[in-house]
């Protein structure tokens, strides 16, 4: 097997593949080099600029009807190729072209917006979370239409600026848009893999509750040496409210955080013991000391099917360098839940401040400020485009794909189910040390590769489905 696939297509097609992997490296980093940080508002400009590169690439690889589409936000882009034989299925194919920001910018060993091959990985922001998935399926089409004529399917192209921000305009756009991108099915790129060498489709994806905890204490900062001991500290009332969020089973301690979540099934169980993923992986990817979690889970099930509740930040009082005896009028902690099907997402913000008021003392005030929440995404496995997206892999990869749930959320994807009724076939290529979010975030070239393979393979098995 050739190490970024076997040859498995025609061989022009094999022949344009080979020469085109320099362009499509290049085409890529001039793509990564635009600092297309959809939340930061001095970006803006830039988050555009992506989306106007991207829909020139769209139409040089042979897509029609490309569109900037404006929103209030960041813009959309669109763009099809409608022109299969009669019956042919259509692909939708979504991703998005923003990315995370780079903080801490210091932690990075080549900068940020400078992408740089080390080894066989190509280091950017956005490399692997998405533009460089997204990328490989423009780069698929290009390749069919260049080397071996018409597409097998009609394909449609839906690529957002918001997703890292929870997709705001997307939502709004899409149940009026529904005519203009109906599909039989939805191709994703944007979670990843279990190794170069072991494909995965993900059946279900966590959904999301974000917010913000404030805790309220004297009317303003106070002399600590004054009031100290006479009045609670905002802070430490904050620690202890959130220490109380969990017990020491590890879960949620909010009542009614569970009361939906559906219970595993034996059978899912068995089915999810089957990924070879578990501590050791866990503990090498992440650095981590230990373990952590919700007793009586496996990883896998701790990460994909269980829901969680995380404190991702905490801020109050002096933080400079030096010192300052200060107690602090407030308090305040980012708090977001991962969720599982069923888990009502708009419900959960309500539940943990009635949790957080029932057990505050007098001496604060607590509150608690919704910023996002979207629910969990399930992705019907008995369908035949599954059964084509599992060919396509094996195809590509020489190993059957395993089937597992994810953690991260992609809140547009049920949107997207529900609008559209139809299924999402979330096939990845990203790695899980591909450093998302986080300083560092390569793309794996083989990978990358191998990923344009799939998204051929994809159209010429959905015929056959
Ligand atoms: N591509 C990720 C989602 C993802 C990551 C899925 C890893 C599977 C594995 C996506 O870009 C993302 O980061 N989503 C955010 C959504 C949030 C900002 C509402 C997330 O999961 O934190
Ligand atoms: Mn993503
Ligand atoms: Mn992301």
């Amino acid at each position: 097997m050739n190490r970024n696939g076997n040859a498995l297509f025609d061989p022009k097609l094999e022949n344009y593949l080979r020469d085109a992997q320099t362009s499509q490296l290049d085409e890529l980093s001039e793509w990564l080099r635009i600092p297309s940080v959809s939340t930061l508002p001095q970006h803006k400009a830039d988050v555009e600029r992506a989306a106007g590169w991207l829909a020139q690439k769209m139409e040089a690889a042979g897509l029609q009807n490309v569109e900037i589409i404006p929103t209030d936000g960041h813009p959309i882009v669109y763009g099809d190729w409608l022109h299969a034989e009669e019956h042919a299925p259509t692909l939708l194919v979504y991703g998005h072209y923003d990315v995370q920001p780079i903080d801490p910018e210091e932690l990075w060993d080549s900068p940020p917006f400078e992408p740089t091959v080390r080894g066989d990985d190509l280091y950017a922001r956005g490399a692997s979370d998405d533009k460089g998935q997204l990328f490989a399926h423009v780069a698929a089409v290009e390749a069919l239409l260049a080397a071996s004529g018409p597409l097998p399917v009609n394909v449609k192209f839906l690529v957002e600026g918001e997703e890292e921000v929870g997709s705001p305009a997307l939502t709004a756009y899409l149940p009026a848009a529904t005519e203009k991108l109906a599909a039989d099915v939805c191709l994703v790129s944007d979670t990843h893999i279990l190794s170069p060498d072991q494909p995965m489709i993900i059946y279900g994806l966590r959904g999301v509750w974000a917010g913000e905890v404030t805790v309220k204490g004297p009317s303003q900062d106070l002399h600590s040496g004054m009031f100290g001991g006479a009045v609670h500290n905002p802070n430490q009332a904050l620690c202890s409210l959130l220490a109380q969020l969990h017990d020491s089973a590890g879960r949620v301690a909010v009542p009614g955080f569970y009361d939906e979540v559906q219970t595993l099934t034996e059978e899912e169980r068995t089915a999810l013991a089957q990924v070879p993923y578990g501590e050791t992986e866990l503990l090498q990817e992440t650095g981590a000391p230990a373990a952590w979690g919700e007793e009586g889970y496996t990883i896998t099930e701790r990460i994909g099917a269980r829901p969680t509740l995380e404190i991702n930040g905490m801020w109050g009082g002096f933080i400079g360098d030096g010192f300052k005896t200060v107690i602090p009028g407030e308090a305040h902690a980012k708090v977001s839940c991962r969720l599982v099907p069923d888990q009502p997402s708009p419900a959960i913000g309500p539940m943990i401040e009635q949790f957080l008021q029932g057990i505050a003392p007098p001496t604060v005030e607590v509150s608690v400020n919704t910023l996002q929440h979207a629910p969990a995404t399930v992705v019907p496995l008995d369908v035949p485009e599954m059964r084509a997206a599992a060919r396509a892999y094996k195809s590509v990869f020489g190993v059957e794909p395993v089937f597992s749930r994810e953690g991260g959320s992609i809140p547009i994807a049920t949107v997207v189910q529900e609008s559209l009724g139809i299924p999402i076939l979330f096939m990845g290529f990203g790695l899980p040390d591909d450093n998302l979010h986080a300083p560092n975030e390569k793309l794996h070239l083989p990978n990358f590769y191998r990923g344009i393979r799939v998204g051929i393979a994809l159209m010429q098995e959905l015929i056959s489905s």
